[in-house]
């Protein structure tokens, strides 16, 4: 007759088949965590700037379909874009980030980084009032024809302000932020930035909002890199390498 397993060592099976379940879980988790743990939080900001600047191509190129004809224009991927916006550049990048570490420190360490913040906050709040303008016109899934013109106003207007306001920050303030500490500390920030998006976002708040946007251009039809390479300037001699 068969013996079965007494039931406490069937238990230790089982509990360490979980184990090792739960092991290999953290492992991918860890190895992950350890590619992350080389990210720089200077670097973390910049790559999130990333991801707001391929909404701002998004909201670019929409600008010109809701010129076009605005009924032919997925208004709810459009939504969806500004609530990327709002969620992941403004409570989170902005809010959690920027107002609370990074500003603070560069205004009162001055200079040129210090005389920006000004403008920079009137910028996130000037981005807020009208990530809520696009959120409001694009409710019902479709553009009105009477705002679709506004609407492509408000969408340039925000990507010409949001391109120099990244551009900025990237090449003086973040700059001037990393200045303001000892290399144990700006590493220390790092996983600090790394909690904060975490609690957040309950996960890799980067990966996700990467994997948003991606949707988001597919949606559109926008996901082709390479429709965005500029044609050749008219009337140029042709190069060598076009000939041949
Ligand atoms: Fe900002
Ligand atoms: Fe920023």
């Amino acid at each position: 007759m068969p013996v079965s397993p007494d039931p406490s060592r069937r238990f230790a099976i089982v509990a360490g088949l979980g184990v090792a379940t739960a092991l290999a879980a953290c492992n991918g988790g860890k190895d992950k965590q350890g590619a992350e743990a080389d990210i720089s939080a200077t670097e973390d900001l910049m790559r999130e700037h990333g991801v707001l600047r391929r909404v701002l191509v998004v909201y670019r190129e929409t600008a010109s379909l809701l010129r076009a004809d605005a009924s032919k224009l997925d208004a709810g991927a459009l939504g969806e874009a500004a609530s990327l916006f709002r969620n992941f550049g403004e409570d989170y990048h902005e809010r959690k980030l920027e107002e609370q570490f990074i500003f603070p420190a560069v205004q009162k360490a001055g200079g040129e980084a210090g005389g920006l913040v000004g403008t920079l906050k009137a910028q996130h709040d000037r981005g807020r009032e009208l990530t809520a303008y696009v959120q409001s016109r694009t409710a019902s899934g479709k553009v009105s024809a009477a705002d679709a013109e506004p609407l492509a106003k408000a969408l340039e207007g925000f990507t010409r302000m949001y391109e120099a306001h990244t551009a900025f920050e990237d090449t003086i303030v973040f700059q001037a932020w990393r200045k303001t500490m000892s290399k144990k500390q700006f590493e220390e920030m790092g996983d600090r930035f790394e909690e904060i998006e975490k609690a957040q976002f309950k996960g890799d708040g980067f990966d996700m909002a990467v994997d948003q946007i991606a949707r988001i251009e597919q949606r559109l039809g926008l996901h082709d890199l390479g429709r965005y390479t500029a044609p050749s300037p008219a009337g140029a001699a042709p190069s060598t390498a076009d000939v041949g």
